[in-house]
């Protein structure tokens, strides 16, 4: 028997020199159905040769070549014979290397600029002589090699886009990977194509198929278990256990009494209508909210929180029979951001507050069937598993849940003020049109009371904070610039239908220097 050839074999490397827009690359790579890993600037040649790539991705990042201490790539990549694209740091460490120099730009760029084509034909075939690129940058490419000829240019940066004469390197100092550089997909596709010779096998349905036979070969006629959270993630993995093994999937809902309004209810309905799993829903409610009896200050919520969280599910678990394997929604953000992945980036950016992680004490072997994917793959995956879209597309929500929007103590009735208030905001968001255009939208409930009037008497009652922000990655964040209109509506419902509100405020602080979250 021939087994199909993997999915993920034309795969493109990203040599990470700044660990944010690395993964933006990575993203977009993948989005033209090519498999993508980000690894450490420093891979040696004989790591490259191993992931066998079909092209390399040098990234951008917020560094000097001609500074002392500025992540270096070892300059034999260059000479592997494997097609190599440099973004701006990327571009630069390039042209540095193979005989050109940079220097500080007379004038930095920073936004829209338009970029002239000089030498149009493989990376820039099909794009117009004039166009819109994103650039960000102090330094540019001054001089190049003679081995090199320049491709594009703007009005202040003389070589915005390079090609080697006999080596398949090229350089372009814009971002094709941001959104507001049009054109930026069409010449990354033009790479991943006409210059490296992928032919677009990563597809999800065929990712999805591979999985699933992976997981009946590795569990056997073993019993797993699966932690549902109510977000997508979780969701996402017991759907495609369900698909590979069935009845030996059992899932367990910790109702914490931290949730959304209704949605456990629609997970539990999800769970056992649709997909019929042994559903363990342990009701955790009164344990929670006594651990969080007159704690106010977030970490030791978030600690408790976790604490209390893995007592319930090790209880429940020994209640289950013959399970040899933990299911776990670890996504290929948390595999890099931990430094977990092999050749991988190192671990730079915080450990992603994992309330819901499960010690390894437990005992069990671990499958981290999404460990491969991005949030937005994952929610096409759900797609295709058959998950409804209100599951799949609903923003992303922290491990303790409702208890960081409630600043100052957690008690149930404050709980239910924060839950109703949210609802209204979701549903005032949805009823716009705009909930999918948002990454996150939520309520807090604030420890604060201030006065009102309500008909002819005087009020002194609670204020409400509503947050809503736009990023792409979580780690930076924009406020959402939401319609007044949309925002009053929001304001009225709260003020009128929710009992102990009076006041209600929107957030417009980005990230950083303020969190996505107030806790
Ligand atoms: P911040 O507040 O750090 O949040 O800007 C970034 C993203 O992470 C989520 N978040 C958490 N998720 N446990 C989680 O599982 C937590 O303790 C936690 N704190 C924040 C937050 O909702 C946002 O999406």
């Amino acid at each position: 028997m021939t087994t199909a050839p993997s999915i993920a074999a034309q795969r493109v490397l990203v040599l990470d020199f700044g660990a944010q827009y690395a993964q933006l690359i990575s993203r977009r790579v993948r989005e033209n159905h090519v498999y993508c890993e980000i690894v450490r600037h420093d891979i040696t040649p004989e790591q490259i040769r191993r992931h066998a790539p079909r092209g390399l991705i040098l990234s951008g990042g917020p560094s000097s070549v001609y500074e002392g201490g500025a992540p270096m790539c070892d300059p034999a990549i260059f000479k592997l014979g494997i097609p190599v694209l440099g973004i701006c740091y990327g571009m630069h460490l390039a042209c540095e290397t193979l005989g050109g120099k940079v220097e500080n730009a007379p004038a930095r760029e920073f936004g829209r600029a338009r970029c002239q084509v000089t030498s149009g034909g493989d990376l820039l075939a099909g794009v117009p002589e004039s166009f819109d690129v994103w650039m960000s940058h102090g330094d540019q490419v001054a001089r190049v090699s003679d081995d090199f000829v320049s491709l594009a240019k703007t009005k202040t940066c003389p070589i915005a886009a390079v090609k080697h004469k006999s080596l398949p390197v090229f350089g372009v100092q814009f971002h094709p990977e941001v959104t507001h550089t049009p054109l930026g997909s069409h010449i990354l596709h033009n790479f991943l194509t006409t210059v490296c010779g992928c032919t677009g096998t990563w597809k999800l349905g065929d990712f999805a198929k591979q999985t699933i036979d992976q997981m009946r070969g590795r569990i056997g006629n073993d019993r797993v278990i699966c932690g549902l959270s109510g977000g997508v993630d979780s969701a996402v993995t017991a759907a495609l256990l369900y698909q590979a093994i069935g009845p030996q999937l059992s899932c367990i809902l910790v109702d914490n009494g931290l949730l959304r309004k209704d949605e456990q209810a629609a997970v539990i309905a999800e769970f056992t209508r649709h997909f019929k799993t042994d559903l363990h829903v342990v009701a955790g409610e009164a344990r929670f909210l006594a651990t969080l009896k007159g704690i106010t200050e977030p970490q030791e919520k978030r600690r408790r929180i976790g604490h209390a969280f893995i007592e319930c599910f090790k209880e429940e678990s020994k209640q289950i029979q013959d399970v040899k394997f933990l299911a776990q929604g670890t996504l290929y953000p948390d595999v890099i951001e931990s430094g977990a992945a092999a050749d991988g980036p190192a671990a730079t950016i915080k450990l992603h507050h994992n309330v819901g992680g499960l010690p390894a004490e437990l005992g069990f072997e671990l499958v981290e069937p999404l460990r491969d994917l991005f949030k937005d793959e994952v929610r096409r995956l759900g797609l295709e598993l058959g998950l409804p879209e209100d599951l799949v597309w609903r923003h992303p929500f922290p491990g303790p849940g409702l208890a960081v929007r409630c600043l100052g103590e957690v008690t149930k009735p404050r709980l239910d003020v924060l839950r109703e208030a949210d609802a209204i905001m979701i549903e005032e968001i949805k009823a716009a049109g705009l909930y999918r255009q948002t990454s996150q939208a939520f309520a807090v409930l604030l420890p604060v009371q201030s006065v009102g009037v309500m008909g002819d008497a005087r009020t002194y009652e609670n204020a409400v904070a509503l947050r809503c922000v736009n990023t792409d990655d979580f780690m930076t964040a924009d406020w959402t610039h939401l319609p007044y209109d949309v925002l009053a509506r929001i304001s009225t419902r709260i003020i009128n239908e929710v009992k102990g509100v009076n006041r209600v405020c929107y957030d417009i602080s980005s990230k950083p220097p303020a969190t996505i979250e107030w806790e």
